[in-house]
């Protein structure tokens, strides 16, 4: 398709905002589910109703009670039943003589690299690794956790944990050194699996000594075993309890290692997210709720059957990568595409380039990427055939209305239902999205909860805001995906999920995942943002209280105030506010030392957009730092009413040292 001589903002703003599209014709045809009565099934039938995604799975023995409510908030799913995830992702698609099948398309940076697992080899890996753990001493129930980058080792690594029972915890390769130390600690892990390093933009990128500075920070021992992803490009040195991960699979050719049989509630996982107090929260998921509601809601929203080539461009490392692109595809045993680069390297095409080479059936991607794409051009998408995509999807933040229509267009080419996915780390999977094959798409409205998930915006006190008001989200009703507790802390998860809405006198029980929304007259939801001290960087979420530790972490630093700006392409961006201890204007050397602070607590991610020094920060007549007013300032808004600060005079300084360097 050709826009030439009109551009893009011209183009799009040809399609009026508030309208809607109907599912094309031809994906309609073809759905995995197309019948709208399915939202009245599940709510006349619930909690029963979750039996479809139990349904999912093969169980080595099956339970008796769906939902066990008795203990609330600590729900327990399809409770006395007994499965193996690796089992379900991997063993039973063999079973079914689909083992040439493959299961993951791997796709490196450098362009002539790239690697394909069928079933068969990817159970043959999977083996031998867990294999090699298990005779490392890894037994059930023991964390293991992962600290690599996007290479076909790591889901590897995933799944034969979860074919001995050993509960991973995935740590983004982009954090810091001292994350990876906090998250370690935090689980108590004695395993890590890591590698030498790997590609970022053609270059070879170390990661060991980033591996074992955070292993420096583990107040107990560690066995470590090291892929070598790079090999000759980059040396790396065994230090002790490190073993080489060739070598140990070698030492385990042809092994196979029966699936432990793990209780339906029996962790699966670990994963690490931010929070609003300066520690980060282990979000515990289990292995039948969980897996059944990754596996059900790619099968419902991302539409996957066996014979696609699927691809979600998310990092393993965050919880959309653990759902969509690990288990939710491959207990379907459908092909995953895993992608180890950036975007825009070798060129701003190598996504297309990827979707052309293996006819990409779904894309899932985030909104900070699509903003991207968008501002590189049409020209980008233009020089592939994109014609074998089915369904778009997107996740991480809200999408507006704009990069949604572009997607639509340049990438769907008009024929692709696009799926705005709205859910967070806790709740397992998606949770408010339209189904693809039966209901309208609204560009900016991430559309009605799932059939099964009953959601609601509401006001401070827990009552339904008018259609069109802004309000909290909530979910009054459990769901098999959701977490279970923080990890070895009940307490926090109470008090962060369930405190503020529920009832516990009467037994009800409200989780508040933390957003603002608003609903429309169908029932749409749109999703504004969080509502708590986290923000939410190219789909990242950081808390800023983590940030403003780090950087008062630094020396002459007083005091920081940090918050969350506007962002053209990564929706919100780190405005960092500094009080020196000297009261003066920080110099060059002092603002790289913040930035160094912040990238070595938390990672690259995190860098700040801007900082600001001043001598002081407003703040209320009762000493609280009003934020509110630092976010106006950031984004360039008018400023709200300052007369209850302490000290009004100094917001007009803020505000005009912003943008000032
Ligand atoms: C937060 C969760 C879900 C996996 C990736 C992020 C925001 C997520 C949407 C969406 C508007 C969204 C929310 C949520 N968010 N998806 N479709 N529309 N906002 O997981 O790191 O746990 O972050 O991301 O604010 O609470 P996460």
């Amino acid at each position: 398709m050709s826009n030439q001589g009109e551009s893009d903002g011209e183009l799009e703003a040809r399609l009026p905002e508030g309208e809607s599209f109907s599912p094309p014709e031809s994906f309609v045809e073809q759905a995995n589910v197309t019948d709208e009565s399915i939202y009245e099934e599940f709510e006349e039938n619930w909690p029963e109703c979750w039996e479809r995604a139990a349904d999912l799975l093969d169980w080595e023995e099956s339970y008796d009670q769906v939902l066990d409510d008795s203990d609330a908030p600590f729900y327990e799913w399809f409770a006395d039943g007994k499965l193996n995830a690796s089992e379900n992702c991997l063993d039973r698609h063999v079973e079914d003589g689909r083992g040439d099948e493959v299961a993951i398309e791997w796709v490196g940076e450098p362009t002539d690299e790239s690697r394909t697992y069928t079933y068969d080899e990817l159970l043959q890996e999977v083996n031998e690794f867990a294999a090699a753990l298990r005779e490392q001493g890894v037994e059930e129930d023991d964390v293991v956790t992962m600290y690599m980058p996007m290479i076909p080792e790591l889901p590897i690594a995933m799944l034969a944990c979860a074919r001995i029972g050993a509960p991973h915890s995935v740590v983004f390769a982009g954090f810091s050194a001292d994350a990876l130390a906090t998250r370690m600690n935090g689980a108590d892990s004695e395993h890590l699996v890591t590698c030498d390093g790997y590609y970022r933009r053609g270059d070879p990128l170390n990661h060991k000594d980033k591996a074992d500075e955070g292993l420096d920070g583990v107040d107990h021992d560690v066995t470590t075993v090291v892929v070598d992803r790079l090999g000759d490009e980059l040396d790396h040195e065994l230090g002790e309890n490190q073993l080489d991960y060739d070598d140990l699979v070698a030492d385990h050719e042809g092994a196979t290692v029966e699936p432990v049989t793990r209780d339906a509630e029996d962790m699966l996982f670990l994963m690490y997210t931010s929070g609003t107090t300066g520690q980060p929260k282990g979000v515990k998921h289990t292995t039948a709720g969980y897996l059944s509601y990754a596996a059900w809601t790619s099968h419902a929203v991302l539409d996957i059957k066996p014979e696609d080539n699927y691809w979600c461009s998310a990092d393993i490392g965050w919880i959309t990568g653990h759902s969509y692109i690990v288990y939710g595809p491959l207990a379907l045993g459908t092909t995953t595409v895993m992608y180890e680069g950036t975007p825009d390297y070798p060129d701003k095409d190598r996504m297309w380039q990827i979707v052309d080479d293996y006819d990409v059936t779904q894309l899932y991607t985030a909104p900070t990427a699509i903003r991207a794409f968008m501002k590189w051009g049409a020209e980008y998408p233009q020089q592939h055939d994109l014609s074998s995509l089915r369904l778009l999807g997107t996740v991480g933040e809200p999408i507006n209305p704009r990069a949604w229509k572009w997607y639509y267009k340049h990438i769907g080419d008009e024929s692709c239902p696009v799926v705005d996915t709205w859910w967070q780390t806790e709740t397992g999977g998606m949770m408010v999205t339209t189904l693809p094959g039966i209901a309208e798409m609204k560009p900016g409205s991430a559309g009605p909860p799932l059939p099964g998930i009953s959601a609601d915006v509401v006001d401070m006190n827990g009552s339904p805001v008018e259609p069109g008001e802004a309000g909290y989200l909530i979910v009054n009703k459990p769901w098999p995906g959701m977490l279970r507790t923080l990890y070895k802390n009940d307490e926090r998860f109470i008090n962060e999920y369930w405190d503020e809405y529920s009832n516990p006198d009467k037994d009800e029980w409200v989780y508040f995942p933390e957003d603002g929304a608003k609903l429309d007259d169908d029932g749409y939801i749109t999703v504004l943002g969080r509502v708590d001290d986290v923000i939410n960087v190219s789909g990242h979420r950081l808390g800023t209280m983590e940030l403003e530790s780090a950087i008062v972490g630094v020396e002459g630093v007083a005091e920081a105030a940090v918050v969350g700006g506007d962002h053209e392409i990564k929706g919100e961006a780190v405005y960092a506010y500094v009080i020196t201890e000297d009261g003066v204007e920080g110099g060059a050397d002092l603002r790289e030392q913040i930035v160094e602070g912040v990238e070595d607590a938390i990672g690259p991610i995190a860098r700040p957009e801007e900082i600001v020094f001043s001598p002081e920060l407003p703040k209320t007549r009762s000493g609280k730092i009003m934020r509110r007013l630092l976010e106006d300032i950031a984004n360039g808004d008018e400023l709200g009413n300052t007369s209850t600060l302490r000290n009004p005079e100094i917001v007009d300084d803020i505000a005009g040292k912003v943008g000032e360097d």
